[in-house]
């Protein structure tokens, strides 16, 4: 039973299973557009409304150095995923990477728990662009009745009914093409960096140098409440819970990690690139240094503003541009962040569909969600599905605890492909690389260690739902996805099978 669990896909047919015509997508990005794809999503709820919640509660001034914390996990997680989308460059992410090394169980877990990264990620950002439509209503002195506004602190019954809409509209975009999508995407890519850009070029003139003293605000005993909200490494080792001082720091890294969420998705997109082998890591690299910089820089500035005791939860950015008396500024900042959030929870939603789309060609969901739309060359079928049930899911829930809970999922399937990063260089030393992740295994190891320690970050409660999904996932891959698979019934797609239809893009 354990071969038939860990049963690999051979890379060749991974790259072979694209070819098939009724199954392939169009191939279309350049390295520049996965850049722009990338800043597109990492740039989003993560700085927009995190960065203040953050350094109220865990880290004061030195959110920057959680930003640091967290930019190197990332970095380090996105070494190992270069030189995996680069090798395996198919639809499908850290899915399809796994199932050409560690084997069919872990990459139907990594596939789950990408299912849960994306779809929770895209209702958090729909959700959180409501907020900031919802005030820029408010200033036009135009208001929602409550029960369909966000659910973030309401009370009773109630639907978001800017949020649901928001994604429904998403997926009929993502329906009709990628390539009209990314045309949406680098014009709302550019408002977002100018309105980022302007927080810290013109927010750097408001700086009070006296809201960096105290720059690392001394630990603050917790008051004892409900454990299982401590980050698990305070219960392990039978810390007392604090927040601020050092230990506030990682905490603060392990919840502006979201901010980062997204170079990854970048990677699910190989198979619609047209030179993945060179493109991959030139957009998945290149992206998130840029993202890095912006988002040290914006905490510097704002937690210099404002002291970081009186930054607001909901909107950061722009009201400490109100709080200085700039309230052209922070009109202008709120507009743009509309916008902005946008495009994340396009390209979330994009990922999402696509790790679906792969899991179906391979059997492991019903075939049928994997049929491409004759005519948009989309995955229509799960594009639609995921959809409706993400616009639900974000009508009816609140966005704080879901964060954390994405951030989980998203660390865990980077400790799995620095891991197989290390496993496929041992068991395909053959294949053509063309991004070798450098200092193998060191590297890997560093990055499987420092994704864990973020996880142990996060409070014992999100490990609880965390292990409820993925207890849902074996018991869906047991009943379905173990006797339905391609690889396991050994349809395997041949050289003959590829040539008898046409291609994409061959001339009707
Ligand atoms: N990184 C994205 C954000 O901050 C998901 O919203």
């Amino acid at each position: 039973m354990s071969s038939t669990l860990f049963r690999t896909k051979k890379v060749e047919q991974s790259i072979l299973d694209t070819e098939e015509p009724e199954h392939a997508l169009k191939k279309s990005l350049s390295a520049l557009d996965l850049t722009v794809f990338g800043v597109g999503v990492i740039i989003g709820t993560g700085i927009f409304v995190l960065t203040g919640t953050v350094a109220r509660n865990n880290a004061g001034p030195a959110v920057a150095l959680a930003f640091v914390v967290a930019g190197v996990v990332c970095a380090l997680a996105a070494l190992c995923y270069a030189e995996f989308a680069s090798t395996v460059p198919v639809a499908g992410s850290a899915y399809t990477f796994s199932y050409a090394s560690l084997g069919e169980l872990p990459a139907w877990i990594i596939g789950w728990d990408l299912v849960l990264e994306f779809a929770l990620g895209t209702a958090v950002v729909a959700v959180g662009w409501s907020g900031y439509i919802a005030s820029l209503m408010d200033n036009a002195g135009w208001e929602l009745p409550e029960a369909l506004g966000t659910r973030d602190g309401a009370d009773g019954f109630g639907f978001d009914i800017l949020a649901a809409a928001l994604v429904l509209l998403l997926t009929a975009i993502l329906v009709v093409g990628t390539k009209l999508s990314a045309r949406v995407t680098s014009l709302v890519v550019a408002v977002k960096v100018t309105v980022v850009l302007t927080v810290i070029i013109a927010g750097a003139f408001f700086i009070d140098g006296d809201n960096y003293d105290p720059f690392i605000p001394k630990a603050q005993a917790v008051e004892a409440g409900d454990n299982l909200q401590a980050p698990l490494i305070q219960l392990m080792f039978g810390w007392a819970p604090s927040n601020f001082g050092v230990m506030g720091i990682f905490t603060a890294a392990s919840v502006v990690f979201f901010a980062f969420i997204g170079f990854d998705v970048v990677a699910t997109a190989a198979e619609e690139t047209k030179n993945p082998q060179r493109d991959m890591p030139r957009g998945i690299l290149g992206s998130l240094l840029i993202c890095t910089t912006l988002y040290v820089a914006v905490s510097i500035v704002v937690t210099g503003m404002q002291n970081y005791t009186d930054l607001s939860i909901t909107a950061p950015l722009a009201d400490a541009f109100k709080a200085t008396g700039h309230p052209w500024f922070a009109g202008f900042i709120s507009f743009g962040a509309a916008v902005g959030l946008t495009t994340v929870c396009m390209i979330l939603l994009l990922g999402q569909t696509r790790v679906f789309f792969a899991m179906s060609r391979d059997g492991l969901l019903p075939r049928f969600f994997s049929h491409v739309h004759p005519r948009f060359r989309t995955p229509h079928r799960p594009t639609i599905l995921l959809g409706v049930l993400i616009a639900i899911l974000a009508g009816f829930t609140p966005l704080s605890e879901l964060a954390e809970l994405v951030n989980i999922g998203t660390l865990f399937a980077f400790v799995v492909v620095a891991i197989g990063v290390i496993i496929l260089r041992r068991s395909r030393p053959d294949l053509h690389r063309a991004f070798r992740t450098p200092w193998v295994p060191f590297i890997p190891i560093l990055s499987v260690c420092a994704s864990l320690w973020l996880m142990l970050n996060l409070p014992a409660e999100t490990w609880v739902r965390f292990a409820g999904w993925m207890a849902v996932g074996f018991v869906v891959y047991f009943l379905y996805g173990r006797s339905h698979s391609r690889l396991g019934r050994h349809e395997e797609t041949t050289v003959g099978d590829v040539m008898k239809g046409p291609r994409p893009g061959d001339p009707q």
